[in-house]
């Protein structure tokens, strides 16, 4: 019974499972593609459906391709009655659950229920990275006490979103930060919700199942929770002048500075810096530079950790961007789950293509057999 020779990755942290044809990271080096298509260029030049269709299609689409596809994710633009009523009952949970929830009832609903093939998965898949902004904005607005906002389809997907929530479109400024966040978070490779969705397609259950799983698995603060936690952290901090002291503080309790750190970069997260200039800019227009000033605070409090790998990620700035218009820190996930939809769907159909069931084993460490006592005995 001795497992004394087992290599053990705990974390399964370096660990290759597959090939994939969906991002490349180089952790070191900080470089993050797109299924070869750089980031940055991605975030300054491209938009959230151009992006989707890549990440979903392999290849950057023609303008009717793209016409086609935005149709397509448009005419997508609602979920059932049925479902608002769950999200009408569960109104009072966290958006992540109530998301959970609601991703999941809508297999029952869905026309290509039962149909586990790569066409009717990618059909789901794209009616799913539209109906996941539904059901948040739904929720936010059921939770207010509000009749929640129908979709406009003279929209884009990021303009449409933020339209649902305020009840009002927002202006091209922070309707592009909010596509460019959208682009940042759409795909990373086998990141643990990513990851969670191959597993459940693995067993060959359908794209409902990962997606409501991938959801859960995004939920947690090590993942998806960060944006949030950032918020927290720089509404505590309250004034740049207090986060020297505020960093040093969580240090030695040996706690995490949220938006720091990452399993993969030991360089800076190059998704990062395409959101400083939104929150330096958002912050100045709003009148509460002192944002801004916070977070390079903390930045510059974290400077020798940088020798350690340690440097900012893409969630430090984002919160604070939520914040700035208007959006509560318990949305802060469903907005990283928005933006992840299309590498969710990347990743289920690249699963499925090749697929394997994923079971890997843990070594046993546990008593060595021992006899079975009747309970009347112990
Ligand atoms: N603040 C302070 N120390 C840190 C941090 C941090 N944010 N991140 C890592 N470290 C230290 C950690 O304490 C450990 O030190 P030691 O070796 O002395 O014990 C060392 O760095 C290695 O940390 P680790 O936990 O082994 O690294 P990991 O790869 O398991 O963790 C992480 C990665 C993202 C969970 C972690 O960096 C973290 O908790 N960061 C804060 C939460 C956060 O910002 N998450 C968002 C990640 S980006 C969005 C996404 O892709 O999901």
């Amino acid at each position: 019974m001795t497992t004394d020779k087992i290599d053990i990755h705990r974390g399964l942290a370096d660990v290759y499972f597959d090939r994939t044809e969906s991002s490349f990271i180089d952790g070191k080096g900080g470089i993050l593609l797109y299924r070869g298509y750089n980031i940055h260029d991605l975030a300054e030049k491209s938009t959230f459906e151009e992006t989707s269709y890549l990440l979903i299609h392999g290849k950057l689409p023609t303008q009717s391709e793209l016409a086609v596809f935005d149709a397509e994710l448009k005419a997508a633009r609602n979920i059932p009655d049925e479902v608002v009523e769950i999200i009408r009952a569960t109104k009072d949970s966290h958006p992540m659950d109530v998301l959970r929830t609601a991703a999941s009832a809508l297999s029952s609903f869905d026309p290509d229920a039962g149909d586990n093939s790569a066409e009717a998965t990618l059909r789901k898949g794209l009616r799913l990275t539209s109906q996941v902004p539904i059901i948040v904005t739904t929720h936010y607005a059921i939770r207010e006490g509000r009749i929640p906002t129908a979709p406009r389809d003279d929209l884009s997907h990021a303009a449409n979103f933020l339209y649902m929530f305020h009840g009002e479109v927002q202006d091209d400024d922070t309707n592009d930060l909010m596509d460019k966040d959208f682009i940042l978070h759409a795909e990373h490779g086998s990141n643990a919700s990513s990851f969670t969705a191959r597993v459940v397609v693995g067993t060959n259950a359908d794209i409902h199942g990962a997606i409501t799983a991938a959801i859960a698995a995004l939920s947690g603060p090590s993942h998806g929770g960060a944006a949030e936690g950032v918020m927290k952290m720089s509404l505590e901090i309250g004034e740049p002048e207090n986060a020297a002291q505020y960093v040093k503080d969580v240090l030695a309790r040996r706690d995490r500075v949220m938006g720091f750190g990452h399993r993969v970069y030991r360089a800076e997260d190059p998704r990062a810096r395409h959101l400083k200039a939104g929150v330096k800019r958002l912050s100045e227009e709003m009148g509460e530079p002192k944002w801004y000033g916070i977070l390079e605070a903390v930045i510059e409090a974290m400077k020798p950790y940088a020798r350690r790998g340690i440097h900012v990620n893409v969630d430090f700035f984002a919160g604070v961007i939520y914040y700035l218009n208007g959006i509560p820190e318990d949305l802060f996930v469903p907005i990283f789950a928005i933006g992840r939809m299309p590498g969710w769907v990347l990743q289920v159909l690249e699963q499925q293509e090749n697929n394997i069931l994923l079971r890997p084993r843990l070594s046993y460490v546990g008593p060595e057999e021992q006899a079975y006592v009747a309970i009347a005995d112990r």
